[in-house]
């Protein structure tokens, strides 16, 4: 069961569930929530003090589910409310938390609220919970200003009446099936308090908070130009247009206090693009309480970049008076795997987009890797995220087929190009349009999880799975690593085991190394973790050796491994 204590999540292992993706019970190719019950001894199986559940909510799945109809119900194709329940229980019973994904910058277009302002008049209250505005031009037929989307290209998308002519327009960061709320109405504000009321009486015990930065808009300064996003580089003043708005704030602080009518109070992680300066505020005490920092996922795997990346997010938790998060990897990005295991200056997002053809992955480098990235991240103070899949090695799947890819942004990321080819049969040239898309999206990361190593969808279900596997993945399923000693399923399993018994307090201290390429630290109860990046196998200090991400080379480490030892 678990303990009362306000702190529980400041330094847990918790694993991201991406419900889809996890475990089919009912054959019908998508996972779904009683799969996730089905895998409860699994999850336990991993030490996790927690599991975060990507949205499991009915949505058309214009964004794999990040397009909400209904905040506060269960896709029925993936179960029910009861499900959830007995879910939730059978977690809690195994002393595992569950964090729920809140999605409040934007809705579906199939919300009943969306619905309602399409059927309402401009300037109606039903069309003030979102944000409408009337085009330009002589007609109203341009957007009403040139904002993009994240997903491309225009944040604006034109009505159809329902007598058919064309009417307003209305405004969506991301794809036009999800359309923004306005954020200034209270009673969007009041919803969302219901939502997070409605799941902590459930008794979940956290959110996962989407696009956290980009919910406060500042639509009076219209008709100055916001023609690319990159919310990294907006200044860090809260004022800009689109994001990171100071308002954004007042919301958090809001929420928190309903967090804290619990007990313990229900706790909160920001998924905030924001430059690491501004990410203090969505994490402080009087806020969310903690925000992912997601400097590891476009990192390599290089020393000074790792050593760097732990010193500023350790001293930024420490002003914000939170603890920091280390992700590796999420449903938005390459696996890890692929990341470290591709030649040096590959460009992954190419590589993707030529379907995995012109670079060879070596699977063994970039999982030694992956691991040793993971160990070191799981010795240090904060919260340790994993995503499912992670544990067992699994690659991104670059070759999928095209007309399998579901995600939007390699669906609207296009462009058209005329192209003349011979066509032998008319023995003549024809002249047509192709398609060149610019981005093939995240599907590769997201294939379900292989459980057995035969069998159809690996165990994933009884029918075929919504995006399929490749054949590797029988391989490297759940079933066939248990039984070996040293697998990549082994060593997470020790690893989160060890760290579990290990915490201690959150301070850490870097030790000297006289090798670049070598990082050391030490927490304060003697636990000790090395990592060699690419150096010379490094002599260990004295110290008892707990554990370490692949075979130590004649007692020394070699590159590409981490040890931990007690000092
Ligand atoms: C961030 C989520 O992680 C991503 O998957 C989604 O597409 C966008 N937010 C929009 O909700």
């Amino acid at each position: 069961m678990q303990s009362k204590d306000a702190n529980w999540w400041r330094q847990a292992a918790i694993y991201q569930i991406y419900p889809r993706s996890f475990k089919d019970s009912d054959g019908d190719g998508l996972g779904d929530i009683k799969g996730i019950t089905q895998g409860v001894k699994y999850l336990k199986s991993l030490s996790l003090d927690a599991v975060w559940l990507s949205p499991f909510f009915p949505s058309a799945l214009a964004d794999g589910g990040y397009d909400v109809a209904d905040y506060r119900n269960v896709d029925p194709r993936l179960g029910s409310l009861k499900d959830f329940d007995a879910m939730l229980k059978a977690l809690h019973a195994e002393g595992i938390r569950v964090f729920v994904d809140i999605v409040p910058n934007h809705s579906s277009d199939q919300h009943e609220w969306f619905k309602a302002a399409l059927a309402s008049k401009p300037g109606s209250k039903e069309r003030a919970r979102y944000i409408f505005r009337d085009g330009r031009g002589k007609n109203g037929e341009l957007p009403p200003n040139d904002f993009v989307s994240h997903f491309a290209p225009s944040a604006w998308t034109r009505l159809k009446n329902q007598d058919g002519t064309d009417g307003q327009w209305y405004f969506h960061l991301f794809a036009p099936e999800q359309p923004d709320f306005n954020w200034d109405n209270r009673e969007v504000q009041l919803d969302f308090l219901k939502t997070l009321k409605f799941w902590s009486d459930r008794g979940v015990d956290g959110f996962r908070i989407d696009v956290a930065h980009a919910l406060k808009k500042d639509f009076t300064r219209f008709n100055k130009s916001y023609d690319s996003i990159d919310s990294m580089k907006i200044a860090p003043n809260g004022r800009d247009i689109l994001f990171d708005r100071d308002e954004v704030h007042e919301i958090y602080r809001e929420w928190r206090k309903l967090f804290n009518t619990y007990n313990p109070p229900r706790v909160a992680v920001a998924e905030a693009y924001v430059p690491a300066s501004r990410r203090t505020q969505y994490a402080s005490p009087d806020e969310l309480g903690q925000a992912f920092n997601f400097d590891l996922l476009s990192a390599q795997f290089v020393s000074k970049d790792f050593k760097q990346i732990v010193t500023t997010n350790l001293e930024l938790a420490r002003q914000s008076g939170s603890s920091s998060t280390w992700v590796l990897n999420n449903h938005d990005v390459v696996r890890t795997v692929t990341k470290y295991g591709l030649p040096k200056g590959t460009d992954y997002a190419q590589w993707l987009l030529d379907d995995g053809k012109t670079a060879k992955l070596n699977l063994d480098l970039g999982q030694r890797r992956a691991r040793a990235a993971a160990m070191f991240i799981m010795a240090l103070p904060g919260c340790t995220y994993i995503y499912q899949g992670e544990e067992l090695g699994l690659f991104e799947v670059a070759d999928l087929k095209h007309t399998d890819l579901q995600d939007p942004t390699w669906k609207r990321n296009v462009v058209l190009k005329p192209q003349r080819i011979f066509f032998k049969r008319n023995n003549k040239y024809v002249t047509g349009v192709a398609e060149i898309h610019l981005e093939k999206g995240r599907d590769g990361c997201r294939v379900p999880l292989p459980w057995t190593s035969t069998g159809p969808s690996f165990g994933f279900g009884s029918a075929d799975a919504h995006l399929p596997q490749p054949i590797e993945f029988g391989t490297l399923s759940m079933q066939t690593q248990t039984k070996v000693k040293g697998s990549n399923l082994d060593i997470y399993r020790t690893a989160l085991k060890l760290r579990k018994k290990l915490q201690t307090s959150e301070e850490f201290e870097w030790i000297k190394t006289g090798d670049p390429q070598v990082l050391h630290f030490s927490r304060k109860n003697g636990w000790r973790c090395i990592i060699n990046f690419d150096g010379v196998d490094f002599t260990l200090p004295k110290g008892e050796i707990l554990h370490s991400s692949s075979p130590l080379k004649g007692g020394k480490l070699p590159k590409n491994t981490t040890v931990w030892l007690k000092a």
